[in-house]
């Protein structure tokens, strides 16, 4: 389909890609389980490595099963080339090692998914990365944070627990004024290729956690990362092969584009129901503050309204105390307790001592990240009863 880069995500999500599926026909692409691929002749073999000739090799150079889920998603986000890998930590792990090295200065937002930020904080450091993190909302702060040796800007948004929001386009273009060999690199779990692409707002690479919407079913742990041809070579050759080797299997690959058929019906669901709890939210008398970009109270709104198509399916909310949190969460009967996001189910969990349980006190301060804040992943049953499970639980307070 040569016009699908100009079709609707809907369709580039469930049509987009070439199948080289050369066997039966079969309307989903096979889950091709293998580790190796045979070569006709050993100086086929030769050609293969040497680049002088296309074909795959072995599965963590490359899989017909995931290749396709890569071009979906590359579609999806606008970018030359997409590489998937075995978790959103795969993704971003091999994303930054392809960036940054020893004597390299990184700047990160420093409200991050508790793990990004371990990876920041203490993995990074202990080969020579050096790391400064900021409020990248804060302009003047990206500004006079900017070195001769800065090789990375690194943000989410809307950031994990607390939906802050950055503006993507002026990052981006104080980092390449400054310098345009530095990579903005932006982490779009939260948002989805549905409602917000980084690339097209100036970013450089967009990564993933496909373990949340993207796949969108609660069991597969995936990631991607997406940008410029020659960068995601570099990713796939150097970060995944040789770094990380996190690569994703054919099993899994086949499970996401399963759910990807669904994504574009499945996100403005999500957002609805956010909307109308984050709405109930706010009435709520034992809630002392609402988390949510759709919400006028939220400092980041109007960047989220500029950037984003809708403001997504994640809310956080706070409570008296961190006692208080795990009461309600305990209280709950349909909202179930657990870490993860982008799923059917509604999750609900509490960041300081699950999420962002990499965070010291002191860090968590910093980061805006109160004891008493609980976030909840809104899922797709009816909204209403939804909140009548949440107000169930609040009156046990
Ligand atoms: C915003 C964000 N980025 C990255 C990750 C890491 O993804 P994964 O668990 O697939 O490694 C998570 C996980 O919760 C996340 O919330």
């Amino acid at each position: 389909m040569d016009d699908i880069k100009n079709m609707s995500i809907a369709t580039k999500a469930i049509h987009g890609g070439v199948s080289k599926e050369k066997g039966y026909g079969s309307l989903s692409m096979p889950i091709y389980q293998t580790s190796t691929f045979v070569f006709e002749t050993a100086e086929q073999g030769g050609r293969r490595f040497a680049g002088e000739e296309e074909g795959y090799i072995y599965s963590r150079l490359g899989n017909p099963t995931v290749s396709l889920l890569e071009e979906k998603i590359a579609l999806l986000e606008g970018a030359e080339a997409c590489v998937a890998f075995s978790s959103g930590m795969g993704a971003i792990s091999s994303t930054l090692w392809s960036i940054a090295g020893a004597g390299k200065h990184i700047i990160a937002d420093g409200t991050l998914y508790g793990c990004t930020f371990a990876l920041l904080n203490h993995g990074m450091p202990r080969y020579g990365v050096e790391v400064d993190f900021i409020d990248t909302s804060d302009l003047d702060a990206v500004k006079a944070h900017l070195k001769e040796n800065t090789c990375c800007v690194y943000l989410e948004s809307p950031a994990n627990p607390t939906l802050k929001i950055e503006d993507i386009e002026e990052v981006a273009k104080i980092a390449h004024e400054y310098n345009p060999e530095i990579k903005v690199v932006v982490d779009n779990t939260f948002a989805t290729p549905v409602l917000q692409n980084p690339l097209a707002l100036g970013a450089d690479v967009v990564v993933h956690s496909a373990t949340k919407y993207l796949n969108g079913h609660g069991d597969v742990i995936a990631g991607f990362s997406c940008g410029k041809a020659d960068f995601m070579a570099d990713v796939r050759l150097f970060g995944l092969k040789d770094m990380t080797g996190s690569v994703l299997g054919p099993q899994e690959a086949f499970l996401i584009m399963r759910g990807l058929k669904t994504l574009a019906l499945r996100v403005p669901k999500h957002v609805e129901n956010a909307r109308m709890i984050a709405e109930y939210l706010e009435s709520e008398p034992k809630c002392k503050k609402v988390y949510y970009p759709g919400l006028e109270s939220h400092p980041g709104h109007e960047i989220a309204a500029k950037q984003m198509k809708d403001f997504g399916g994640m809310l956080s909310f706070e409570v008296e105390s961190r006692e208080a949190g795990a009461k309600l969460c305990n209280a709950l009967e349909l909202c179930t307790c657990a870490v993860s996001l982008g799923d059917a189910e509604t999750l609900i969990e509490h960041p300081a001592s699950m999420t962002h349980s990499p965070y010291t006190a002191e860090e968590l301060a910093e980061a805006g990240i109160p004891e008493g804040l609980i976030r909840l992943a809104v899922g797709l049953e009816e909204g209403e009863e939804i909140i009548a499970d949440l107000k169930q639980a609040f009156a046990k307070l």
